[in-house]
């Protein structure tokens, strides 16, 4: 069911997309989904080129036909459809479950809208059930753990702070070749403070809080397609 809606999501977030549009493609299961629609509609006519989020997405995309180009090519956008692991209110979303958040957040900030697709389950209040990643630097990891942990403290959050591995154990390595922490702090009621205290430690690179960047959603129910808006 689950991956029927988030297909369903895919498609409807087809009905943004115009002829000769610069496009941000997003990263996981879900946006997979809408790369595949719309390289179908590209193989019937479309002209559109894509700007991938990940090596990921590039390689499905670029295996479907759909044109890619850089940010240095094409450094502004005109729509990015991705993915969210939570939807949240005023659409603050929490992303990176894929591990793809730093160029997810690049394409989407080089984006004039961003459509966030999913299927319900993923709209919440508060954030924070899902465990927020924290991309950071290599060097210096127990130093900006604990920084992290700081900051956090200071925001009345707590909980487990867990280095993402691999299925074989080594550290797992983001595009850009950081790692990733995921923060387990259940509820974030106050997203705007957290984000604004996490990209202050140096060894942060980047974080899951997607803020103010979101211009719809859409989300697919099992009897509904829901637009939502900030
Ligand atoms: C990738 O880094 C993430 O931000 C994804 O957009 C997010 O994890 C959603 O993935 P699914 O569509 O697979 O749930």
């Amino acid at each position: 069911m689950s991956a029927e809606l988030k297909r369903r999501a895919a498609a409807a977030a087809l009905d943004f997309v115009e002829p000769g549009m610069k496009l941000g493609l997003g990263t996981g299961s879900t946006a997979d989904e809408f790369v595949r629609l719309l390289a179908a509609r590209v193989a019937a006519g479309l002209e559109v080129i894509g700007v991938p989020t990940s090596e990921r997405t590039a390689a499905l995309a670029g295996s479907l036909g759909i044109r890619l180009a850089t940010l240095e090519e094409e450094p502004a956008l005109d729509l990015t459809v991705d993915g969210a692991d939570e939807i949240g209110p005023g659409l603050a979303l929490v992303k990176g479950g894929g591990g793809a958040l730093l160029r997810e957040k690049i394409v989407a900030a080089a984006s004039t809208r961003m459509v966030v697709i999913a299927d319900a389950s993923k709209v919440v209040d508060p954030l924070g059930a899902f465990p927020l990643p924290i991309e950071v630097n290599a060097f210096g990891l127990g130093s900006t753990r604990l920084k992290i942990v700081a900051a956090a403290t200071a925001l009345g959050l707590a909980g487990d702070l867990v280095l993402r591995t691999k299925a074989d154990g080594t550290p797992y390595l983001t595009d850009g070749g950081h790692l990733i922490l995921d923060a387990s702090f259940r509820r974030i009621p106050d997203p705007q403070s957290l984000a604004r205290a996490l990209v202050e430690i140096p060894g942060v690179v980047e974080h899951g809080l997607f803020l103010g960047l979101a211009t719809a959603a859409v989300v697919a129910h099992a009897d509904r397609i829901e637009i939502l808006h900030p």
